[in-house]
Parts: structure tokens; C-alpha cells; sequence
């Protein structure tokens, strides 16, 4: 079981104002080997910021803040989504040129991730959660201000199995933030 039974599981903070998203968070082996794999890009990392090794996952749905109530009728509707697992192969790095972010993800996005993606968002609106329309980008951001490097060497692909995604909190912590996962759902 990944979903707690009742809502006094979240965490509350000072305020009541949560900032969340919805994402896949690797598991230790697979975060690991993403890790590894970064330190052998033959970049140069003093250049840009490196996203924390706790902090690393892949968005599915931004939501931004929002008060305990709407937090809980998010959770809720996460909690109704059915979906099936699926496997993901990290196999390519790519760049954003305007945010300057060098991020990890796939050549190819699977129909399930997909799927995933387009279920949660539907189920989300039920607590008037609007849908980005731009097309989903699944990425997984590595680093943050890096100037464009040069191209990159070829990859070698990591499986990453993924059976459940979570709600996470940002919490803003001296020098940056913290990602705190919340809940967790699973898939079939
Ligand atoms: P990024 O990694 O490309 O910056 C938490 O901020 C997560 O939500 C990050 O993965 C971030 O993507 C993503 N995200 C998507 N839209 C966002 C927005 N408008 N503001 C902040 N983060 C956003």
C-alpha cells in the first residue's frame, strides 16, 4: 500500500500554503546510476548549478501553491487515477537554451508515461487544476544556469521501472530548496 489511508498524513507548514507538483521519483539504484552516468559528461560543472542528488525527478504535473483544501482535493484525485506501470530508458541528455538547463530523459516517451501524464491531469481538474497545453516534456533537470556545452557523448541507457509517482512539496531551504515527497500512488 502507497497511499495513506486519510489526509492527516500531509504535512503542514507554517502558513498552510503548500508549493507541489506531481512526479516520478527514481528509486536509490536508478538515482545512483543517473548520477553516475552525469559525472562522467564531460562537462564542465563549475560552470552552472547541480540539481541536489535527493532533488532529482521527473515532473508530471506542476501545480505551484495552494492551501490545505485544494491540496486535499489534489490528493484525492491522484488517488482515483488508474494506471499502469511502465519502464523508462534514460537514454539521452538534452538542453534548454533559455532557462540554461541541462536535463537527462528520453528519446522516445512512452505511451504509458504518456497515458499517466493525460489520466492524472484529467483527474486533477476535478479541483480546477488547469492543464498546461504545451505538449508534455518529460526531462529530468541536472543542472541549471550551465552555458550551452558542447554536444554531448552518446549515453548509455538506464531502465528505470516505474510503479508508482508521488506528490512533492518545495520547500525553500538556505541556498535553494528541498523536495520532500508527500504521497505516494501506485500503478497497476
Ligand atoms: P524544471 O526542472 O524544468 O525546472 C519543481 O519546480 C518542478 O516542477 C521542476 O521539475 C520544474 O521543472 C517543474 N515546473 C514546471 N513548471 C514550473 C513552473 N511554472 N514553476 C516552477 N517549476 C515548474
Amino acid at each position: 500500500m502507497f497511499n495513506s489511508p486519510d489526509k492527516q498524513n500531509i504535512h503542514k507548514n507554517n502558513d498552510g500554503i503548500h508549493r507541489i507538483f506531481f512526479a516520478l521519483w527514481p528509486d536509490d539504484v536508478t538515482r545512483n546510476q543517473i548520477v553516475e552516468s552525469f559525472n562522467e559528461l564531460p562537462i564542465d560543472k563549475k560552470q552552472g548549478r547541480i540539481v541536489s542528488f535527493d532533488n532529482l525527478h521527473i515532473t508530471l504535473h506542476f501545480i505551484g501553491n495552494v492551501n490545505q483544501q485544494k491540496m486535499d482535493c489534489l490528493h484525492s484525485a491522484a488517488q482515483t487515477v488508474n494506471a499502469d506501470s511502465f519502464n523508462l530508458e534514460l537514454d539521452h541528455y538534452g538542453y534548454f537554451n533559455k532557462p540554461k538547463v541541462l536535463w537527462m530523459g528520453l528519446k522516445q516517451t512512452p505511451q504509458a508515461l504518456e497515458a499517466l501524464h493525460n489520466t492524472l491531469g484529467a483527474a486533477l481538474a476535478e479541483c480546477e487544476f488547469e492543464f498546461e497545453l504545451r505538449p508534455y516534456a518529460p526531462h529530468m533537470t541536472l543542472m541549471r544556469k550551465l552555458p550551452k556545452p558542447e554536444a554531448f557523448e552518446k549515453t548509455k541507457p538506464i531502465g528505470w521501472q516505474v510503479n508508482e509517482f508521488v506528490l512533492v512539496e518545495s520547500l525553500s531551504i538556505e541556498g535553494g530548496v528541498r523536495y520532500e515527497v508527500r504521497e505516494r500512488y501506485a500503478l497497476n
